[in-house]
């Protein structure tokens, strides 16, 4: 006999998947009223109309008129970082920029020289609670990123804290090594470089630390040129490859991540309409980072004009002291709505299924029979009130594998 039946859904909705989505197909979400959903073993064993229900479960629960929603997937974090960026925030709100702040050695300069000399115990404990605000939006399946190591040593501690921290959530976290920073002088850089290919790109590849490496190529931090070394050598190693791209200046790394076929591109708030037809005809999924552009002032990435182009968004927090302290995964998704041009259906279908899709974790961000039962209650009726609404959560209950999580 099946577990448990879950009824009283006013709505069950859903985006197609697996994902990607492209273009306007993200617009088309699966609603269906007065549903049920019966859970076995922490997987989905049935859902549809209750009326269609004719199986037996131990246990019911009725959630009382409640919408459900596939648990959200962000696909962008720096959960872990030590120290904070108050400093930066205060002079920027007097008139400093981020990149600025970034040249003078500051900026991921100043959380690098905060992080990467902590235990992985002590970075474990400073994530934590990020990870649970973002459960408590809605996420269950979290891309954490590492970045502010900037040694071999340091890097691979990060990502060891990464996977510590998984140990202490139900949520999915999926590690990512990040390639972030870099020296200005050229013979300084290319050793960095070589010791990332020779050291650190295989020793975390062989730790099974990473699922993927990303690479943040701009005007102050790694060129194309040197970035086409690094992803060639990850993808040598069996890792996946993403780029943190086109955020400030363009500097050719869009078009390196679309001839390289990476997973994702992320940030593109300096995205041109070309640019955007280029994505469109790739299969790289295109990640959106609100939060960055309400805390910077940054243009907002051209959401509308890249889905319109055919392409697959996605939207993340990117949850980092410096450029996005965005707490929540519903609120990267109501962003996405008022600053990139989404609708509803599709930030639903970009916090999804594209989601999942940058992160190559096809069973995410979906309800289907066989599926973990990954799921949002929310605590009205009507699931537009998920992106409608800011600064409330309207997140009532969190399932991860058919568990309610304590939030
Ligand atoms: O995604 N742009 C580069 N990296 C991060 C910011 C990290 C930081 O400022 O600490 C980003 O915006
Ligand atoms: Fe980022």
């Amino acid at each position: 006999m099946i577990e448990l039946l879950l009824t009283g859904i006013s709505q069950l909705v859903t985006a197609p998947g697996p994902g990607p989505r492209r273009g306007l197909a993200m617009g088309i979400v699966s609603v269906t009223q007065d549903a049920a959903i019966a859970i076995d073993a922490g997987r989905v064993a049935w859902l549809g109309p209750r009326s269609e229900w004719s199986g037996h479960a131990k246990e019911t629960i009725d959630l009382g008129g409640c919408a459900v929603l596939p648990g959200l997937v962000d696909p962008h974090t720096h959960a872990v970082w030590a120290g904070d960026r108050l400093a930066d925030f205060e002079a920027r709100s007097a008139g400093a920029t981020y990149e600025e702040i970034l040249s003078a050695g500051g900026g991921i300069w100043h959380t690098i020289r905060q992080t990467a000399d902590k235990t992985c115990e002590e970075m474990a404990t400073l994530a934590l609670p990020r990870i649970e605000a973002l459960i408590r939006s809605g996420a269950t399946t979290i891309e954490v990123k590492s970045g502010y190591g900037y040694s071999t040593e340091a890097e691979l501690r990060m990502l060891e804290a990464i996977k510590l921290l998984a140990t202490r959530t139900q949520a999915r976290l999926v590690p990512t090594l990040l390639i972030h920073i870099c020296p200005e002088e050229r013979s300084a850089r290319d050793e960095y470089r070589d010791r990332i290919c020779r050291e650190l790109i295989p020793e975390a590849a062989r730790r099974g630390l990473a699922v993927a490496v990303d690479i943040f190529v701009e005007q102050h931090a790694w060129s194309a040129e040197d970035a086409a070394i690094i992803l060639a050598c990850s993808r040598s190693h069996g890792l996946n490859v993403k780029l943190h791209t086109e955020q400030f200046q363009r500097v050719g790394g869009l078009e390196l991540g679309l001839t390289l076929g990476a997973l994702s591109i992320d940030h593109l708030e300096a995205c041109t309409p070309e640019q955007c037809r280029a994505v469109g005809a790739s299969s790289t999924v295109a990640v959106i980072l609100p939060g960055v552009s309400l805390h910077l002032g940054l243009a907002a990435a051209p959401g509308r004009a890249l889905i319109d182009a055919g392409a697959a968004v996605a939207i993340g927090t990117d949850l980092n002291p410096g450029s996005s302290p965005v707490f929540s995964t519903a609120v990267a998704m109501a962003l996405a709505m008022r600053l990139n041009g989404l609708t509803a259906q599709e930030a639903l279908t970009a916090a999804t299924v594209n989601a999942a899709a940058a992160l190559a974790c096809m069973e995410a961000g979906r309800l289907d029979v066989g599926l973990p039962a990954d799921l949002l209650v929310l605590e009205t009726s009507d699931w537009r009130d998920l992106p409608y609404t800011l600064g409330k959560n309207v997140v009532k209950e969190v399932w991860i594998s058919g568990q309610r999580q304590n939030i």
